[in-house]
């Protein structure tokens, strides 16, 4: 949500910008702008990608220097305009500032910077901020650019991550955070700023995250960062782990493609090293040291939003059953405010790909206020998430840039199950049992490219129904969340209408819905519920509706009831939703691409969600 990038440094800035507003496009995409210091201040905004930015630069000209600042939007505040896009500037001191977050204080801001006479452009708080830094910025008083952003920080409340600059101040890049990421990449004379490392890998491997309230002054000869309250702190420099290649589209024509067809590859680097089969255990070293403590544990709550929500559904069914250890999923922006029980002996697992979305961060922060042990299931390294939670287990799956998401569903399902191995094995559970699961387990990723064969076959069923404009997902047990993501899927990126749920709800209500030829996908895989979901397909057939079925390699009395059948390889229950997702995923990207839409970046939607 909302891409920031800043340089500055020795070499032109703009083609870096640009670059990094390319890398960063997946962020938030509906208007982009940036601004460079060459004497005064440059500035160009533009709504669309970043490639309308790219060339009104271009026509305009003069955007020569070597320190700005840019962005590309995901409206919050304001529609999408142009008027709306960043930077946002002051009227008083030169002041250009982008943003990501919400200054939630904004309008008594706004009012008091009225009366003061400022004259506002723009429904944005990101405008107020920048007023507001214009508005006390007194070089002469001590107030430099850096003392005044944390003189204005300290005004405000909400969350951001910025990067101001300043007429008057040349060389001088400010970039500070509360709640959105920020980092900043170190190289040789240079400094580069960005949302996300992927802005940052081509061009340096040093970097180091912003925690909250940090302010950091930047020059070509060095860096200082402090809190809000100007204390000195030492900042955390890392190596970057990722490979430029990760985030690169490699031949494929949309990211969400290259991630579905990663999935075998990525669980099989999710499962290096931690499956000892020998012992029937799972080795997770983020949870080690706190093994004895998670093994005690009374009830565990996993908590997310999204994609992730329905893997946490899927990990709440296997903690039951394979560990049991009483579990509940809950929707993180619920959690978070509903003054939620935690008692003695509660773990609290956050599951998100970004490791930034807001709710899961805020919910977070509320399980560990009141007490509870908090893990994370996170996918991006070094994300905010993965460094405010006591232990936690990467999915190790490689950035996932599509919006839609995929590799990490499978990644965070797998992560679960590996999770409820590592307790249930130092519980109930016997070696042979995990043992077993272990081996299913690490056949998955063979089994899952069987799946991904079927592509082109996957492809022409989806087109046989793509003018319908109302879908249902319904499977069973393990498969209700699968179902869930199925739907989810295809309307993140096709916008067709879908609904999941669980197979027999759906005589509940929904069965009034179904008409002659609506498309009705089932996970019908051979699991104990099989017979049930045989009858939930009967109801159907006798409405009219059409029936896709994802169904077990082998099973032929399913070519009886429904009209096209994917197949998946035979496997444990617990274990199916890694294969009887893929055909989903395959479809909704076919839906997407047939029916014309940008499947990497689906209309109003954003890969991290970094508002509440
Ligand atoms: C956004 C994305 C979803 C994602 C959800 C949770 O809504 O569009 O694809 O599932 O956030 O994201 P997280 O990074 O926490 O897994």
């Amino acid at each position: 949500m909302c891409g920031i990038v800043a340089y500055i440094g020795t070499k032109p800035a703009r083609p870096l910008l640009i670059e990094g507003l390319k890398r960063l496009e997946y962020r938030g995409y509906d208007s982009a702008g940036l601004a460079i210091m060459n004497g005064g201040l440059h500035c160009a905004r533009a709504v669309g990608r970043v490639s309308v930015l790219e060339n009104k630069v271009d026509q305009l000209g003069g955007f020569d220097g070597s320190l700005g600042i840019a962005h590309t939007r995901w409206a919050t505040h304001g529609s999408v305009t142009e008027a709306n896009a960043h930077p946002h500037r002051d009227d008083k001191s030169g002041i250009a500032i982008v943003h990501n977050g919400i200054i939630e204080n904004y309008a008594s801001v706004r009012t008091l910077l009225t009366e003061k006479g400022h004259r506002f452009t723009s429904e944005t708080d990101t405008e107020v901020l920048a007023m507001l830094i214009g508005e006390l910025y007194d070089p002469a008083n001590g107030f430099d650019l850096e003392r005044t952003v944390q003189s204005a920080l300290r005004e405000v409340t909400g969350a951001y991550a910025i990067a101001v600059v300043c007429e008057h101040e040349p060389d001088t890049l400010v970039v500070a955070r509360k709640g959105s990421p920020l980092m900043v990449g170190i190289g040789s004379g240079e400094y580069i700023v960005a949302s996300d490392p992927s802005a940052i890998v081509a061009h340096t491997t040093q970097a180091f995250p912003l925690d909250d309230y940090n302010v950091v002054k930047l020059s070509r000869d060095g860096f200082r960062t402090s809190t809000v309250d100007n204390l000195p702190i030492t900042p955390k420099v890392t190596q970057l782990e990722l490979e430029l290649e990760e985030i690169e589209l490699g031949g494929y024509e949309h990211y969400m493609r290259k991630e579905i067809f990663e999935q075998p590859n990525a669980l099989r680097n999710c499962f290096r090293g931690r499956l000892d089969h020998k012992e029937g255990k799972v080795v997770l070293g983020g949870l080690q040291a706190y093994a004895p403590q998670l093994v005690r544990s009374r009830r565990i709550i996993l908590t997310a939003q999204g994609t992730a929500l329905h893997a946490a559904m899927i990990g709440e069914y296997l903690l039951e059953e394979l560990a049991k250890i009483p579990s509940e999923v809950e929707y993180a922006s619920e959690f978070r405010y509903r003054n939620p029980i935690i008692e003695d002996g509660t773990v609290v697992v956050a599951v998100s790909q970004s490791g930034e979305t807001a709710d899961t961060l805020a919910a977070l922060h509320e399980a560990k206020d009141r007490g509870a042990l908090a893990l994370g299931v996170i996918n991006a390294v070094g994300s905010t998430i993965s460094r405010e939670t006591h232990a936690g287990v990467y999915l190790r799956v490689g950035p996932e840039i599509g919006v839609a998401s995929t590799k990490a569903f499978t990644g965070q399902v797998a992560v679960l199950t590996m999770m409820t191995l590592f307790l249930a094995r130092r519980r109930f559970m016997s070696t042979e049992a995990s043992a077993r699961l272990m081996i299913e387990l690490d056949a998955i990723p063979e089994k899952m490219d069987r799946v991904l064969e079927q592509d082109a076959f996957i492809k022409s069923v989806t087109e046989k129904y793509i003018h319908r404009e109302n879908w249902l997902f319904l499977g069973r047990g393990y498969n209700y969340p699968t179902a869930m993501e199925g739907a989810l899927k295809l309307k993140e990126i096709s916008y067709i209408h879908a609904e999941g749920m669980p197979a027999a709800e759906m005589k509940h209500g929904p069965i009034a819905l179904i008409d002659e030829g609506m498309p009705v996908v089932f996970i019908a895989n051979k699991g104990p519920q099989y017979d049930k979901v045989m009858s939930n397909i009967e109801e159907v057939r006798s409405r009219g509706g059409h029936v896709i079925a994802v169904a077990t390699e082998g099973d032929q009395a399913i070519k009886h009831v429904a009209e096209d059948v994917l197949y998946v390889p035979e496997v444990a229950d617990p274990l199916s939703p890694l294969l009887t997702v893929v055909p989903l995923q395959l479809m909704a990207y076919h839906a997407a691409v047939l029916r014309g839409h940008d499947v990497d970046k689906p209309r109003n939607l954003a890969k991290s969600v970094t508002v509440e």
